[in-house]
């Protein structure tokens, strides 16, 4: 049995920024913005939830998977920017949608957070508990920003994607690979809430995402070519095979170096960093609806998926289409 995306969705706040606005209250411009990222503007959430973005884009993935929320037997959110503690960003999901048959928990596994949650719906439908599941990857990450720091705040956007999966005979996920390497789990950090038990004494920092830039550059460059050609593998194909490579949206420059690593051409990479920015567990899931809305993609075609991030974690996934 194979687990096979059937239906795909996004929804990204009203607000759009882009670089020139943010070189209006910080010092910064389009100009080292675009050159160091590719990144032109990013939708921040001014009104939104992220309940309420992932909630627009279960309701699209279904409706394209024809599937009533009632049907699904599980629901899997990728987030690390949950709205709330608790109950979970699955959970309220859940309620939303009215999805009374569906187990529902969160997955934190940074950006890589979608394909960690893809895989852990495809590991449940192999072994039989499922058949049909969804699974969102979602941020709103610029309430977790030092907008004192140019250097993490302008690369980050927010938004939420969606794919409902189901068991399938012949389509789906042929082959996949997760790692995670905690040991170098500061280059990209966040700490928690403050501590409000009366006994602490409270003078920790406030709690916002700090980064290495450096660090996360070359870990990607070096570890997402190996993860995709081990996937592939895994898979039973060659490079060549592969249509299309949807990766995580971090930096134009890391979807270029990976391109050349795995000898295969830039045309094969969409990206949509130009409009969005890096929405870290919802990069891949908003790419993908984006290429399947603007039929790029055909079915029996061979897609790769793949993210990396914090933790250190990275994964990847062949699928049939
Ligand atoms: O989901 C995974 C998330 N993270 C990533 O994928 C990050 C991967 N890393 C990167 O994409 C790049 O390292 C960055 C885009 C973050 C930074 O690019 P860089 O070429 O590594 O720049 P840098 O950090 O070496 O900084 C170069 C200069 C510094 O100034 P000095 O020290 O040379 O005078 C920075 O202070 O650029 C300065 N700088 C900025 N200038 C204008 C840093 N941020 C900005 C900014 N605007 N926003």
């Amino acid at each position: 049995m194979r687990t096979r995306i059937c239906g795909t969705g996004s929804a990204l706040p009203g607000r759009e920024v882009t670089n020139d606005d943010l070189s209006r209250i910080m010092d910064t411009s389009d100009d080292w913005i675009r050159s160091r990222t590719g990144i032109g503007k990013r939708h921040l959430a001014t009104e939104e939830t992220l309940a309420g973005l992932a909630a627009a884009a279960a309701r699209q993935a279904l409706a394209e998977a024809e599937m009533k929320p009632e049907e699904l037997d599980m629901i899997l959110a990728a987030t690390l920017s949950a709205d709330k503690i608790l109950p979970s960003l699955a959970c309220e999901l859940q309620r939303e949608l009215g999805a009374v048959h569906a187990a529902a928990f969160d997955i934190n596994a940074a950006c890589s957070g979608f394909l960690f949650a893809l895989q852990t719906a495809d590991a449940y439908i192999q072994c039989g508990v499922c058949k049909n599941v969804l699974v969102v990857g979602g941020e709103i990450l610029s309430k977790l920003m030092d907008w004192n720091d140019r250097s993490t705040c302008v690369l980050f956007g927010d938004g939420a994607g969606a794919a409902v999966v189901r068991a399938d005979k012949e389509f789906g996920i042929l082959g996949s690979v997760q790692g995670s390497d905690g040991t170098k789990g500061d280059a990209l950090l966040c700490e928690n809430r403050r501590n409000n038990n009366p006994y602490v004494k409270n003078d920790t920092a406030l709690p916002y995402v700090s980064m290495d830039g450096q660090a996360i550059y070359k870990f990607a460059v070096r570890t997402v070519p190996k993860a995709v050609m081990e996937a592939v593998l895994k898979a039973g194909l060659a490079i060549e095979d592969i249509d299309l490579f949807l990766l995580h949206q971090a930096n134009i420059r890391i979807l270029e170096a990976v391109s050349r690593r795995l000898k295969a051409p830039m045309e094969k990479f969409p990206t949509n960093l130009e409009s969005c920015g890096n929405i870290s567990a919802g990069s891949v899931p908003v790419l993908l609806d984006y290429v399947n809305q603007k039929g790029m993609i055909q079915k029996g075609d061979k897609i790769v998926l793949a993210g990396f991030g914090a933790g250190l974690t990275w994964g990847a996934s062949v699928l049939t289409w």
